[in-house]
């Protein structure tokens, strides 16, 4: 298990071109959104929503917002995770159901309480949005584990996604774009610090 967790790792890499004609079997797609899905969130809530684009027009479309990048049009799957604005307020029918789920009976109201008080001192764009990312990671790990070349796509214009999505400003924030499918290009070797740059022991 370590050892294949790690052979994930360094398997993945960022896709550049796709093939365009080879689609993603449903069955892959969903075990990806399934690694999202399971991913933590801050106080539970699940700040993400998952886009899911597979046909030509909107992929070539999304691309055009994406500053032109090939992986976005050639890949079978393009997921925009969209991260919850409005949802997040403290007084939404969404933050009660999750924290009641996730603080039920007498902590309930302590929770709500706590959360209050958060969401008030804290950046609520910029926080939901990193929520997104760890279920990010996620994916493109469980990509990699069915077989599927990833590209995250943070080069994007947020307002030309917003508007092919037909999505209200106040309600979501485009987090990050997934691009998924099968690549046409080599990956290269992998460059990272070693550990002792990054690392500091105290
Ligand atoms: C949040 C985020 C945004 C990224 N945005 C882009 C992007 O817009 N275009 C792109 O080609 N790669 C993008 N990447 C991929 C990185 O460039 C890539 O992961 C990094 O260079 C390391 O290479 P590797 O993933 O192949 O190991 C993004 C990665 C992350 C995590």
């Amino acid at each position: 298990m370590k050892q294949q967790l790690f052979e994930l790792f360094n398997k993945r890499f960022a896709c550049h071109l796709f093939q365009a004609d080879r689609p993603i079997a449903a069955a892959d797609l969903t075990y990806v959104l399934e690694a999202g899905r399971l991913s933590p969130s801050s106080f539970g809530l699940e700040q993400w929503k998952f886009v899911v684009l597979t046909s030509a027009r909107h992929k070539q479309d999304l691309q055009a917002a994406c500053f032109n990048q090939p992986q976005v049009g050639s890949a079978g799957a393009v997921v925009v995770i969209l991260a919850k604005l409005a949802d997040m307020d403290p007084d939404s029918d969404y933050v009660r159901r999750l924290l009641a789920r996730e603080y039920p009976g007498d902590q309930f109201e302590g929770a709500l309480k706590n959360y209050r008080g958060f969401h008030a001192a804290t950046d609520v764009k910029a926080w939901s949005v990193t929520q997104c990312h760890i279920a990010a990671a996620n994916m493109m790990t469980a990509a990699t584990a069915a077989g599927l070349d990833s590209c995250a796509i943070g080069g994007f214009d947020p307002i030309e996604v917003r508007r092919q999505l037909d999505s209200a400003p106040t309600r979501y924030e485009p987090a990050l774009i997934l691009a998924f499918g099968y690549c046409a290009v080599d990956g290269g070797e992998k460059q990272r610090l070693p550990l002792d740059e990054l690392v500091e022991y105290r």
